[in-house]
C-alpha cells in the first residue's frame, strides 16, 4: 500500500515533467532567450513535487532499515539475511540517487532552464526505474516475512 502511494507520487511527477517537456517543445528555439511564465512556473512546479517525493522516499526507507530489516535479519534465515543484505544495498544506491536529484532541483529552482531541467529528469528517470524495480523485488521477498513478524 505504502509503496503504490509512493509509485503515485512518481507519477504524478513523471507527467508534470512531460507537461514541462512539451512547454519547451512548443515554445521552441527563441525559448532559450525568452522562457514562458508558464514554463517557469512548470519548472517550479515539477521540482516541488520531486523534492517533497524525494523526501517522502528517503523516510519511507529509513523506517524500513531501523525498524523492519534489523528484524527480519536477526529472526530469519540465510535467505532471508542475503535478500536483506541486497535490499540495503539498493537503499544506499537509491539514497545516492535521492541526493543528486535533490541538487539538481535546488538548481533548478535557482536557474530555470532547458539545461537543468534536462540535468534533473535524467536524473529522475533513473531513481523511477530503480524504484520500480527496488520496490518489485522487495515486495515479492519479504511480504511472507512481513505478514509473518506481523511487522506493519
Ligand atoms: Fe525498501
Ligand atoms: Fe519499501
Amino acid at each position: 500500500m505504502i509503496h503504490e502511494m509512493h509509485i503515485a507520487a512518481l507519477e504524478e511527477t513523471k507527467s508534470m515533467m512531460d507537461r514541462v517537456q512539451s512547454g519547451e517543445d512548443s515554445t521552441g528555439s527563441l525559448a532559450q532567450q525568452v522562457t514562458s511564465l508558464e514554463l517557469l512556473e512548470n519548472y517550479r512546479r515539477f521540482g516541488n513535487l520531486c523534492g517533497r517525493e524525494c523526501q517522502f522516499l528517503d523516510f519511507h526507507h529509513t523506517s524500513e532499515d531501523n525498524e523492519i530489516f534489523p528484524t527480519i535479519a536477526e529472526k530469519g534465515g540465510e535467505g532471508l539475511k542475503r535478500v536483506i543484505a541486497r535490499l540495503s544495498e539498493e537503499h544506499a544506491a537509491v539514497h545516492q540517487l535521492l541526493k543528486t536529484l535533490a541538487m539538481n532541483v535546488v538548481v533548478l529552482h535557482a536557474d530555470p532552464g532547458p539545461e537543468n531541467f534536462a540535468r534533473t529528469r535524467e536524473t529522475f528517470e533513473v531513481l523511477y526505474e530503480a524504484i520500480l524495480s527496488h520496490f518489485g523485488y522487495e515486495q515479492a521477498e519479504l511480504a511472507e516475512a512481513i505478514d509473518y513478524y506481523g511487522l506493519l
